[in-house]
């Protein structure tokens, strides 16, 4: 992700010096290489921070929190909210201005049409980054809580795995019963998801969205058919396992 980051950033004219564990890493981009982290941060404009995790971050900018005073620092790597608030409060601590970023996008996609980049800190610091940080991706800002990029992030990375593994249970039913997968994957499921997309995305306020057709007993009742369904193909139900906690919500809202 480091090196499609420093790409889309050279790639739209900007001057950029980069750092990495592994050096050579970014060989053939055009980039700067810093033989130091302090090197790097010394470099000046605005630090932009992506590596595997929390604990990576901090164990990289630990040793250099002297040289962060007056540092824009924008943190790319994906964390939780928590991590993100204590991240925060530990630049800014040692003088730096943090802005907490998420990346919705994958290394191909950075820098395309539908990539975007979720960021959340302080207002006058994002809109001054974000035409700086802009090749990457729409800059959009969640809010001046430094924890809500990486919320969101996570939020929306649940939904995404949600479906994935609704997707992959999907296929494995066909299969234990031997549809052809391929032709249910292209002519049912894809088609069938697509034009579901808002209604699973509006999710539990589907009552509101749509409060002519709602009807939690036949949703309900849909469910439990769906379990059976898999429970006779001899799928693990585990597979099936986030329906019972739709299952659960519509009895309620059916009682
Ligand atoms: N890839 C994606 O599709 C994607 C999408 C959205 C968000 N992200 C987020 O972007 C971040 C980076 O992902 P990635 O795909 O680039 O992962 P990756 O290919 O595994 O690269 C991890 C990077 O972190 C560095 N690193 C790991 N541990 C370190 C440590 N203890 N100290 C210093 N550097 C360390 C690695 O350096 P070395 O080269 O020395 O190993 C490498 O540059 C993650 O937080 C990920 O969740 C990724």
């Amino acid at each position: 992700m480091g090196r499609a980051l420093a790409g889309a950033l050279i790639h739209a004219g900007r001057e950029v010096t980069v750092w990495n564990r592994t050096p050579g890493r970014a060989s053939g981009l055009g980039a700067r290489e810093a033989s130091s982290v302090e090197e790097a941060i010394e470099a000046g404009g605005l630090t932009v921070v992506c590596l595997l995790d929390d604990a990576s971050v901090r164990e990289t900018l630990a040793p250099v929190a002297r040289e962060l005073a007056g540092a824009d620092l924008v943190n790319l790597t994906s964390g939780s909210a928590r991590q993100a608030r204590e991240l925060a409060g530990w630049l800014e601590g040692h003088g730096a201005r943090p802005l907490a970023g998420g990346i919705m996008a994958v290394p191909p996609t950075v820098g395309t049409d539908g990539a975007f980049i979720l960021y959340s800190g302080e207002r006058d610091l994002f809109d001054r980054a974000a035409p700086v940080l802009a090749p990457l991706g729409r800059p959009h800002w969640v809010g001046a809580d430094p924890g809500f990029a990486a919320l969101y992030d996570m939020a929306a990375l649940s939904g995404m795995y949600g479906m994935s593994a609704g997707a992959d249970h999907a296929v494995t039913l066909v299969q234990a019963e031997g549809g052809d997968v391929e032709t249910f994957r292209r002519e049912v499921l894809q088609p069938w998801m697509e034009q579901m997309l808002p209604f699973m995305v509006a999710g539990a306020d589907v009552s509101e969205t749509v409060p002519e057709e709602y009807n939690p007993a036949m949703q309900a009742a849909g469910l439990r058919t769906m379990l059976a369904a898999s429970d006779e193909a001899g799928v693990p139900a585990d597979l099936a396992g986030h329906l019972r906690a739709s299952l659960w919500r519509m009895r309620r809202a059916a009682a």
